[in-house]
């Protein structure tokens, strides 16, 4: 059976077909046609500019290649017209009933249309991933949300996707935390919030070892004993963990995210050692100052410090035993991590030492900017640390408010359902609808907007697509949509099925590129076009036949836009 692909890819199959066969002399070996939609519909559907680059290496005008290359896609069952233009653009124009026939298939597929281009390949997302005793900041609220798209993304496409916590439990700061333990708690404190009073001991310990030297060697020395496996430490040490666990996991079930593996720092304790052995081997290992480096000098990344003066193994150490017991327990084909940009030396760092070493995975540092956080956004605010407890109790709150106006004949228990998806989805949808490399300002107005690029805007569209269907149902009981063929005959009609056989595509490039924002903008088109066909073109009062075929095309509109936000881990719920 032929594989399944995307629109683009077909068109682009189509291409590079008639292209080898016109010209078989000259091509580049690498070429790789390529066919993108449109922006402007009166170029077509999709465009393809192949012939303008390929005119220098074929010695021939763009436009005497794109004549060929249109003559040879002649008959092509996709294409109701292929045009030239200009000095050799190609413009696709697709069949309208070869459209109704695809979205039909996507219908009923139940990857909707999706290749599955994973399939027989793990990918390993390292996400999310807080230290102990610390509250989760901003930083790890994007990490959580971007890699839990990745992660539905990834598994949408067929890849076998492990996401793993990478807990920061290990480390320095816990010989600290332990005398701050014994010397400063609150016990009180710690059972009514205990990461915070985990940190504000942390936080006076620390205080008080740049006072007081011999504060830092008692620090040091219940370190020692902590990794030596001193019984009294390692049992402290896993109460912080558990503790710590705990407040992230509430967290984790109000954003609907769970992990595979939960395997923190520590687990990859006994293998840092073997570590340097492999170094040493590979004579990568040099000393400098006492401590342990590999020099990446020539590379521009300065020194990536292994073991430092004490002893101590250091962060990089750490991911560099994890991809090794990645490589050997999984054998993934990528691995990605995501993490704020602060930390791109290190990963570079330590990929570029993982090469040397002989791993071969593609290793992939998924970065985002940071999101700034308007003074006013939050009414407790406590130093530079959000809370993100008292982020996402806000964004409940605020979205239970809209939902008791717009529907008070719900019940309170429906309403609060309704406002933890769309609250929790705003804040999501936030993060997600922006390019995860740029600086993001986050405000309630924009994440809230009912008239924007927002969640509310695209849980409210298929809200009012579930409702149209509601009322057919109501007035027509007898009617079968789902038997009525789709008829893509108004202009807007066919722009719909257009759009939402692009889905796959759209899907595809956001896993690619690693940027959920791709689905995002896609959905937010959809949704969009949907509104001006609401507006437009009647439904209920459209004559039988034509009425039930346009209920058909919406009740997919709202599967399309439920199937997407759920792949940013977006609920839909059926009125808002
Ligand atoms: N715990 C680290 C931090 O909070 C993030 C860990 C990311 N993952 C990794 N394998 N290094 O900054």
């Amino acid at each position: 059976m032929l594989k399944l692909q995307t629109i683009d890819q077909e068109l682009a199959s189509a291409v590079q077909e008639s292209i080898v066969q016109n010209f078989s002399e000259g091509l580049p070996e690498d070429f790789k046609a390529s066919v993108f939609r449109t922006s402007d519909p009166r170029h077509g559907d999709y465009q393809c500019n192949d012939c303008m680059q390929l005119a220098k290496a074929l010695r021939q005008a763009p436009r005497g290649i794109a004549e060929k290359v249109v003559a040879g896609l002649e008959g092509h069952a996709a294409l109701e017209k292929v045009e030239l233009a200009g000095p050799g653009f190609i413009n696709f124009t697709l069949s309208t009933e070869w459209l109704e026939n695809r979205i039909l298939f996507l219908e009923s597929d139940g990857q909707r249309g999706i290749p599955q281009v994973g399939e027989g390949q793990t990918v390993v997302v390292d996400y999310s991933s807080p230290n102990v005793a610390k509250p989760m900041h901003i930083g790890h609220i994007r990490s959580t949300v971007i890699g839990n798209a990745l992660d539905r993304l990834h598994r949408a496409c067929g890849f076998n996707v492990i996401a793993d916590n990478h807990l920061g439990d290990w480390g320095t700061q816990f010989g600290l935390i332990l005398m701050g333990y014994r010397n400063f708690l609150d016990k009180e404190a710690l059972e009514v919030s205990p990461v915070a009073e985990l940190e504000r001991i942390y936080v006076a310990s620390y205080q008080k070892s740049k006072e007081d030297e011999s504060w830092l060697d008692a620090a040091r020395d219940e370190l020692v004993k902590l990794q030596a496996g001193d019984e009294e430490n390692l049992k402290l040490w896993k109460s912080f963990v558990e503790l710590s666990l705990m407040e992230f996991n509430k967290i984790y079930a109000r954003l609907d995210v769970r992990f595979d593996l939960e395997r923190g720092e520590s687990f990859y304790n006994d293998r840092l050692a073997g570590i340097l052995d492999k170094l040493k081997a590979a004579e990568l290992l040099q000393e400098s100052d006492g401590a342990q480096i590999v020099d990446l000098e020539e590379e521009k990344l300065g020194v990536c410090i292994v073991q430092k003066r004490d002893g101590g193994f250091n962060y990089a150490t750490t991911d560099i035993a994890t991809v090794f017991s990645r490589v050997e327990e999984f054998s993934p084909a990528t691995i990605l991590y995501v993490t704020d940009e602060r930390q791109q030396r290190h990963f570079q760092q330590f990929f570029s030492v993982s090469k040397k070493l002989g791993i071969e995975t593609d290793l992939q540092h998924v970065w985002f900017g940071l999101m700034r956080l308007p003074e006013a956004t939050f009414s407790t605010r406590e130093g530079n640390v959000i809370k993100l407890e008292a982020l996402l109790d806000e964004a409940e709150r605020r979205a239970l408010e809209m939902v008791k106006a717009s529907s008070p004949d719900l019940s309170p228990e429906v309403q609060a359902q309704v406002a933890s998806a769309v609250g929790i989805g705003s804040i999501k949808y936030a993060d997600l609808s922006q390019n995860p490399q740029s600086l993001v300002t986050f405000t309630w107005e924009k994440a809230m907007a009912l008239d924007g690029n927002s969640a509310p805007y695209l849980q409210y569209a298929h809200a009012r697509i579930r409702s149209v269907l509601d009322k057919y149902a109501a007035q027509f009981p007898e009617g079968k949509p789902e038997e009525a063929p789709y008829q893509l005959a108004e202009p807007l009609e066919r722009d719909l099925g257009l759009k939402i056989a692009r889905f796959p595509e759209a899907v595809l490039m956001a896993t690619r590129t690693y940027r959920p924002n791709l689905l995002a903008d896609y959905l937010f088109d959809l949704a969009q076009t949907y509104s001006t066909y609401h507006q437009s073109i009647p439904f209920l009062r459209a004559e039988p036949g034509v009425r039930e075929s346009r209920m058909r095309l919406i009740a997919l509109v709202a599967d399309t836009l439920k199937d997407g936000l759920k792949l940013l881990g977006i609920e839909t719920p059926n009125r808002i």
